[in-house]
């Protein structure tokens, strides 16, 4: 395209083939080393892992289950060595643990108080030392003073913000309503300007147990409780682990406010391992996919954040005071300013719209008494204000002029498009850019344009848009993470979940160019071992290490694809990536990728 005059896509690198196979791949010219993977020592006293021998002793101290966001505190000027920030979403039981075949989410009776303790230290968070050695490669460094794990077995954490301390935040073991043990189902993130590791908690709802359940199996909410309301908006409790069996406080019969507690952004201080991480409620509840934050161009902080649901909305917080260089009072930031949900118009504008009590709706006569119950019940807020009910958003990513990119994975309940979720029936999903009025992300509003429709360009049923420049291996489905680099330069990675059947392609790593002739281009970098998803991508400043999450290998959609027909159990998994060692099933896994020879990635 070059020679015809056009400006050509900025990312140098020849792309990958696409495909399906049982390891990974990367671009010609790079290296993707594992660099961690479940059950690989964390702590400096951590036993080695033994698969065969779990003990919730030993995953306290070790890496846990189904790497999600990755980010990186630079300890050091060239970002050689620093502490890598990982969040554990969930647990594949049945690759987990030998013989329990797959779970019978009914009944779960396969799940021993044991195994249970075991899947609740390997939720959660790592932070781990690591540093790049004169040879090239990175390692992680064992006895690093910082390393860590967050998990809900026995992290404390408080809370901040209008619901702190909340009636509806109340529980027995915590009359106050300000802490609480633990995150769950911790997705993508962000990193703070001043260093510190924001946890996103997404599917919290399906943490939390009821004994009371129809012939199906069902859960049946309790129409005369205080929370009916919310726990139907919010899919309250979703008993999809057996948790709620063996504690009290994942049991909504015995703690109905219990899931107040959950659905928050969580601030942790990597740098200070006594530290007790934060549930910043000003940011609002719901199952918040990531926190990916920036400075505007006044000073004041502004978060990016979706909720991953069928129907359900974009967010952005904005700070009340601006960023402060020697980073003091920082945190400060994430407890008083403002959360608004975004409404799409057809003219191809937006409108924040604020969620603060007593403006519009948000009133006592429609069930909201105080600041705090907006904050607690964001969704049913969002709802009376209007929002835009959206293709599913992940994660979304702010770039410092002004430009926000967000990711609407997919929606295959969606009858009838709207401006911004033009599709019925939509399997690949699309990418929205925004920007913000006068470059400044704390604007109430701004212009949207859809920058990409995911899925094959050949078949005309799917309806996909892109640059007609972009190969048969660059298009894509189902976008969720994704990273702008230190050029501004946008990365995508997908998660097509069981639907990777109806493209063919395992899920992996795209360049997608933004600006100039080749905007709407894709290319693919990296690709994952079948069955998994991929998760991080995090650059380093100086662009010359990236991150790469992959999660569950073996697991999606294995079961029903030619070449790749296998229960994804323990016993029987489509893959044994990464050791490919018959004693060990396949383990989520950490890669870092750097250039053969060394310099910026893709230049
Ligand atoms: Fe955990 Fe929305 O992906
Ligand atoms: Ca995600
Ligand atoms: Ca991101
Ligand atoms: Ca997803």
């Amino acid at each position: 395209a070059a020679a015809d005059g056009q400006t050509p896509s900025r990312y140098k690198f020849d792309e990958l083939p696409w495909g399906n196979d049982t390891t990974h791949h990367i671009a010609d010219g790079y290296d993707a080393q594992v660099l961690i993977r479940w059950g690989d020592p964390v702590l400096a006293d951590a036993p080695d892992f033994d698969v065969m021998n779990q003990t919730t002793a030993a995953q306290l101290k070790q890496f846990g289950y189904n790497n999600d966001y990755v980010g990186f505190v630079p300890l050091n000027a060239d970002s050689t060595r620093g502490l890598l920030c990982v969040n554990h979403e969930y647990t594949n039981e049945e690759v987990m643990f030998p013989g329990l075949g797959r779970q019978d989410r009914a009944g779960f009776e396969g799940m021993t108080q044991e195994l249970v303790d075991i899947e609740m230290a390997a939720h959660g968070g790592t932070v781990v030392e690591i540093a790049r050695g004169v040879d090239g490669q990175w390692a992680v460094i064992r006895n690093g003073q910082m390393n860590r794990r967050i998990q809900p077995f026995d992290t404390k954490m408080t809370f901040s913000g209008p619901a702190a301390g909340h009636d509806r935040l109340k529980t027995n073991d915590d009359p106050d309503g300000m802490t609480v043990i633990g995150t769950v189902n911790n997705c993508a993130g962000g990193m703070t300007p001043w260093g510190t590791w924001l946890m996103a908690e997404e599917n919290f709802h399906g943490y939390f147990w009821s004994d009371n359940v129809d012939a199906d199996g069902k859960p049946v909410i309790d129409e005369l409780s205080d929370e009916a309301r919310s726990y139907r908006r919010y899919g309250v409790p979703g008993r999809w682990y057996a948790w709620g069996k063996f504690y009290d406080r994942w049991n909504v019969d015995r703690e109905p406010n219990m899931p107040n507690k959950w659905g928050w952004v969580v601030e942790v201080d990597p740098k200070d391992p006594t530290s007790t991480p934060v549930k910043h409620t000003a940011l609002g509840r719901f199952r918040h996919e990531g926190a990916e934050t920036t400075i505007a161009s006044d000073g004041r902080l502004v978060v990016y954040m979706g909720d991953d649901n069928r129907f359900d909305y974009q967010y952005k917080y904005v700070s009340d005071g601006i960023v402060s260089e020697d980073n003091s009072a920082n945190s400060d930031l994430l407890v008083n300013g403002t959360l608004y949900v975004a409404r799409f118009d057809a003219d191809g504008t937006i409108a924040w719209l604020p969620l603060v009590h007593g403006q519009g709706p948000l009133t006592p006569e429609n069930g909201f008494a105080d600041q705090g119950d907006v904050m607690i019940d964001t969704r049913l807020a969002a709802d009376l204000l209007g929002a835009t009910p959206m293709d599913r958003p992940e994660d979304a990513e702010p770039r410092g002029d002004g430009t926000a990119y967000i990711m609407l994975t997919n929606n295959t309940r969606r009858k009838e498009p709207n401006a911004a979720n033009p599709r019925a029936d939509s399997s690949f999903g699309h990418i929205i850019e925004i920007k913000e009025d006068g470059g400044n992300h704390a604007a109430t509003s701004g212009t949207w344009s859809i920058l990409v429709k995911c899925g094959d360009p050949n078949i005309a049923a799917v309806g996909a848009a892109w640059n007609p420049d972009t190969s048969e291996n660059g298009w894509f489905a189902s976008p969720d993470n994704c990273a702008i680099d230190a050029d501004g330069r946008l990365w995508i990675s997908t998660d097509q979940g069981s639907n990777w059947g109806k493209t063919g392609k395992s899920d992996g790593l795209y360049a997608l160019e933004t600006e100039g002739d080749a905007r709407g281009t894709s290319k693919l970098f990296f690709r994952c071992p079948v069955g998994g998803e991929l998760c991080g991508p995090y650059f380093t400043d100086n662009n010359e290490t990236l991150f790469l999450a992959v999660q569950h290998p073996g697991t999606d959609g294995t079961k029903n694809f030619a070449g790749f027909e296998r229960n994804s159990t323990f016993e029987d998994p489509a893959t044994r990536w990464p050791d490919f060692d018959d004693a060990m099933p396949p383990r989520p896994s950490v890669l870092v990728v750097t250039k053969k020879g060394g310099g910026k990635i893709a230049v």
